[in-house]
């Protein structure tokens, strides 16, 4: 019996010829400390750790077909040295200031890196204070509506591309948290959200007006703020209609990414869960914006996702039914983004006895969410050039809360995450899907 399924017709990708302009709205940690490591790794200072496109390899056939390429040479990625970047930010500072500022890098790399950071100057942002309660925007695009200010954005999209030379751009938020918003009436389709534009109603946010103008350019978006932003019908379809990849949200970094790991384990070995405390400090800009409840609470809807997902109380309610999971965030300027947090997990086992699991994880935020970038980026780019639109559910692997088809319950285990991006790649390929099935080895 065959572990592997078999092989489809390998799709027909576009190559990645010319520059690829990398945008991001919110030049701030996450966003500096990714170009800032693009380019050490462009001139030999770093290796790209953490990086799945840049480091990680594919398995392909038989386990004993020894068939093991690295996946930027399985499938056709924008090189490094053809990336660019652009940005948008409600502060005039360079990536150097803003990256100094954000106090992840070194002042050894800082200096090492000062001549390429200093030539990325943001673009004036789309800014609603409604929307980031904590920051008051000194270089943001006035207009006469939120339409207009869209036009804008269009207009920044269009003079980048051609000031330079790209033959293909992605747009990748990592700008603050807004406040917490479900779909309105607006969101309800393109026609009503253009209306709302046109009559600047409330409920759009900045972010939409970004991700909108990128739709309309034909430039993939992904959400890396758990803000709602394309995770509504209007911009959905907008994605399809203009045949452009969607996806978010939230990246998936500190705790979430070892709920992400841990949980799986525990429901693995049938390991019951009554309760799960996470808390944290940090006290970078993000940590600012989160202080403010709203912003907070997209967090945490965002954060609290991953464990009922992945531990399905419904289907071992004897495990699961019970558990009790609390998210906490707490503003602490003395860490910067150098983040701690706590996680205490109340676990029981054989005949219901309980045990406890601790972890401090001091990590860094920024250190953690910047490979994550890169990848999206190259990944969408891939999409776009496969022809793919509408929401990339197979990056599911870099989100918090991956946004899934309506009424489709999100994957949220790391390893289902993984083997799906993995077969995702097999597949556009023409490559055969691995199962894990093994048994022809023992034939
Ligand atoms: N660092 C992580 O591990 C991580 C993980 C998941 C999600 N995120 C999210 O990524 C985003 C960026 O995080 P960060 O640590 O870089 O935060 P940051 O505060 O350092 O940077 C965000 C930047 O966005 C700018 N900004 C806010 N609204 C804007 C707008 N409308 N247009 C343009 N710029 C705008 C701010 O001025 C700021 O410079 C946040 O939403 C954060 O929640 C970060």
């Amino acid at each position: 019996m065959p572990s592997t399924k078999s092989a489809s017709t390998p799709i027909d990708i576009r190559p990645a010829t010319g520059k690829l302009g990398i945008l991001v709205p919110g030049l701030g940690a996450v966003a500096t400390t990714f170009m800032a490591g693009v380019e050490a790794i462009r001139r030999g200072i770093s290796k790209p750790i953490g990086s799945l496109t840049q480091m990680g390899t594919i398995r392909l056939g038989k386990r004993t077909d020894a068939r093991t390429p690295l996946i930027r040479e399985f499938v056709p990625l924008t090189k490094l040295e053809d990336v660019v970047f652009g940005a948008w930010d409600l502060f005039p500072d360079d990536a150097f200031v803003a990256a100094s500022k954000a106090g992840v890098l070194s002042k050894e790399h800082l200096t090492e890196l000062k001549d390429f950071l200093t030539t990325i100057k943001p673009m004036k942002a789309v800014f609603d204070q409604s929307y980031v309660k904590k920051l008051t925007a000194t270089h943001a695009k006035t207009g006469k509506s939120k339409a207009d200010l869209a036009q804008q954005v269009i207009d920044d999209i269009k003079e980048f591309k051609k000031a330079n030379n790209c033959e293909r751009l992605v747009m990748v938020w990592c700008g603050s948290t807004e406040v917490y918003r479900s779909t309105a009436p607006v969101h309800a389709s393109i026609a009503s959200f253009e209306k709302g534009m046109a009559e600047n109603d409330p409920e759009i946010a900045p972010s939409q007006i970004y991700a909108y103008a990128a739709l309309k350019c034909g430039v993939p978006y992904a959400n890396g703020a758990p803000n709602l932003t394309v995770d509504t019908p209007a911009l959905m379809a907008l994605a399809k209609q203009n045949n452009v990849p969607i996806c978010g949200k939230d990246f998936k970094t500190g705790q979430t990414l070892m709920k992400t790991i841990l949980a799986p384990g525990f429901k693995a070995r049938l390991l019951g869960v009554e309760g799960w405390y996470s808390t944290n400090i940090l006290g970078n800009r993000d940590g600012e914006v989160l202080d403010d409840p709203e912003s907070f609470k997209s967090k945490e809807v965002s954060k609290l996702g991953s464990l009922e997902h992945i531990l399905q109380p419904h289907l071992y309610p004897d495990l699961y039914g019970n558990m009790c999971h609390v998210v906490r965030i707490n503003y602490y300027p003395p860490r910067g983004d150098n983040k701690e947090g706590w996680d205490n997990i109340d676990i029981f086992g054989w005949m219901g006895y309980p045990m406890q699991i601790k972890i401090d994880f001091l990590c860094r935020d920024s250190i953690l969410a910047a490979p994550i970038v890169l990848d999206l980026a190259l990944f969408m780019d891939l999409a776009q050039r496969c022809g793919m639109s509408g929401i990339q559910e197979w990056l599911s692997f870099y989100w918090k809360s991956p946004q899934s088809a309506p009424g489709l319950y999100p994957e949220h285990d790391l390893f289902i995450q993984l083997m799906k991006l993995k077969n995702t790649l097999r597949h556009l390929r023409g490559e055969e899907l691995i199962t894990h099935l093994g048994a022809e080895y023992y034939d």
